[in-house]
């Protein structure tokens, strides 16, 4: 059986996809399921941002394929740890969960690499180039955290 991670952000298209895609690359295919989702439901069904595409691409990853999804309380059955990007996903995320197990599986992405500062990895939707740059870059540290946990566990 497959460890199963999921990656949220709010609208699933610029910083979920980008994790989803950066930590499948440094997990081996077999025991390990990388997922993503956002918490609204406006994007469902669409492509990552086309900024995220790039910066991916860059980095020779490939998440063009990937669909939105709005993420339900069976993910948090479903999913062994659940990385959300920021303190209003966290929060909404901790709001669909039905059991306490559910809510424990959710944690903010940055504590893998600064436990219990609540930092955040900025939307940068409404933000330029170098903001998806400055994402990228955040979420590349923290899924080399992720990753070299799982893998030894
Ligand atoms: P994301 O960025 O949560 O990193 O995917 C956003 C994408 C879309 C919107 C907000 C944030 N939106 O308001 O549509």
């Amino acid at each position: 059986m497959s460890v199963k991670i999921l990656m949220v952000c709010l609208g699933n298209i610029c910083r979920s996809p980008l994790a989803e895609g950066i930590l499948r690359s440094k997990l081996p295919n077999t025991g390990f399921l990388v997922d993503s989702a956002g918490t609204g439901h406006w994007h469902v069904g669409h492509a990552p941002d086309i900024r995220s595409i790039k910066v991916a691409q860059k980095n020779d990853i490939d998440i063009s394929y990937l669909k939105g999804r709005q993420i339900s309380a069976s993910d948090l059955d479903d999913f062994d740890y659940v990385y959300v990007m920021d303190l209003n996903n966290l929060s909404d995320v901790k709001s669909i969960a039905n059991t306490p197990q559910q809510a424990q599986k959710v944690q903010l992405i940055l504590d893998a690499l600064f436990p219990n500062e609540n930092l955040e990895v900025p939307d940068p939707y409404f933000g330029a180039e170098r903001d998806f740059e400055h994402v990228y870059e955040l979420l590349d540290k923290a899924c080399d955290a992720i990753a070299s946990d799982l893998k030894s566990k």
